[in-house]
């Protein structure tokens, strides 16, 4: 598993703890059903910043106890753990409605590391960007915990439960089974749409600053969603062109200048979400230490069969045993090499990639005999169409084996 580095020591400790939002441990509002604003009406003039827009909404989320979600975890029981990752642990458990009436629900809770202030600091952030923000393809974020007690400091977050794991685990996981090609696009399509809209389609630019595999998780029927808003950060506002902080992300997924300079803007989402185009291509992690040295940085390896050459298609995951539409691999490698440019300013806005990905779809479900590299010869009986027809075959049995 990657885990999240901190490159430089963050120099202001002391402001952060008090750039909390008053997150009362007193529960504010029974009523989990209200809508959440997504997009502002208001003045174009002068955006709310989230911190704002959060006190607007803050009722919207529910405020649990810690016997609440002790009793939710059965006291956090290891056979309930699902993962891990860098700030703590999740667990899957079961609330009852704030009344005690009524269906119990199925939760994902966050338990974070409370050594110093980095995990108060993300989870401040990660309620107040999910108390505002609402898409499809995000996390829905249903209520929190914070509680400073005698023995001990407790952050928890409460999320929708989303019972197919990561892309990460799909993808590299042998354990599970092959996630066939439609079904990854559709995957990174949603995740291309979660991020379009953090970019484009709120008051404030969200820059997202942890876009990798296993930030994207995925819901019964695949949809994909973005988790994880410990490190977003509101974007430049006024004449501004970046934002300057402290550099942190995930090794193998970070844009160089941003790794360099600190200076952060959405185009360095942008790299990340290049580096995860290849995983998908190629079945590989961005760092693979298992493999031979030439092989070990994904992007490096890759450079070696460029889109364009009759090579490309060897980088391609051999999991997919050849069921893929070669228009739609190319027109990705493209678009991941578009991502993956030196120059933040030369790769393309989030809008333009959930279009390409579109016709990424459209190439693959079209799929002439061309298109489709056949499993055994180009003497195959098979029609492209009944190929592609066992690409879609293979996502549900897929979906099905998952789920049962
Ligand atoms: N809402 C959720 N529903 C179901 N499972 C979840 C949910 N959120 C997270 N998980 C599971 O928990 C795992 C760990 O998540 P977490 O975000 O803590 O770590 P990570 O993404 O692997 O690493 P990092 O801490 O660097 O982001 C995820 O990969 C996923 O399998
Ligand atoms: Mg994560």
């Amino acid at each position: 598993m990657m885990k999240c580095f901190t490159i430089f020591k963050d120099k202001s400790k002391s402001r952060e703890r008090k750039s909390a939002p008053e997150l009362s441990n007193q529960r504010k509002s029974d009523n989990l059903d209200s809508r959440r604003v997504s997009k502002s009406t208001g003045s174009a003039s002068s955006p709310r910043s989230i911190k704002e827009m959060y006190k607007e909404r803050e009722q919207n989320l529910r405020v649990f106890s810690v016997p609440e979600l002790r009793e939710a975890t059965k006291n956090f029981n290891r056979l309930l753990k699902i993962g891990e990752g860098g700030f703590g642990s999740v667990y899957k458990g079961t609330i009852m409605p704030p009344n005690g009436q009524g269906d119990s629900t199925v939760v994902a809770i966050k338990k974070l590391n409370t050594q110093g202030l980095q995990g108060h600091k993300q989870w401040v952030a990660e309620v107040q960007f999910l108390g505002v923000l609402d898409h499809p393809n995000l996390v829905k974020l249903l209520g929190y915990c914070a509680w400073d007690g005698e023995r001990g400091i407790y952050r928890l977050l409460v999320y929708e439960y989303m019972p197919n794991k990561s892309l990460e685990d799909h993808l590299f996981n042998r354990s599970m089974p092959t996630v066939p090609w439609t079904t990854r696009l559709r995957i990174i399509l949603g995740a291309a749409q979660g991020m379009a809209y953090l970019h484009e389609g709120v008051e404030v630019q969200v820059i997202y600053r942890d876009f990798k595999s296993s930030n994207v998780i995925l819901d019964k029927d695949f949809n994909a969603k973005l988790s994880d808003f410990g490190l977003a950060r509101e974007g430049p506002t006024g004449d501004r062109s970046h934002v300057s902080t402290a550099p942190v992300g995930t090794r193998g997924y970070a844009a160089p200048e941003y790794v360099e300079t600190g200076h952060l803007t959405i185009k360095s989402d942008i790299w990340g979400f290049g580096v995860v185009l290849y995983e998908i291509l190629t079945g590989r992690r961005t760092l693979e230490r298992n493999l031979p040295v030439m092989e070990q940085k994904l992007l490096d390896w890759v450079k070696h069969f460029p889109a364009d050459s009759k090579r490309f298609y060897m980088i391609m995951d051999p999991r997919l045993q050849n069921q893929y539409s070669q228009t739609a691999a190319r027109r990705i490698a493209k678009l991941a090499d578009s991502c993956l440019n030196k120059n933040p300013k030369d790769r393309p806005a989030m809008s333009e990639v959930v279009e390409i990905l579109k016709q990424a779809i459209q190439d693959s479900e079209e799929g002439t005999s061309s298109h489709v590299r056949s499993p055994q010869s180009s003497r195959t009986h098979l029609s492209a169409s009944d190929k592609q027809i066992k690409v879609i075959n293979a996502g549900r049995d897929m979906a099905r084996a998952v789920q049962s």
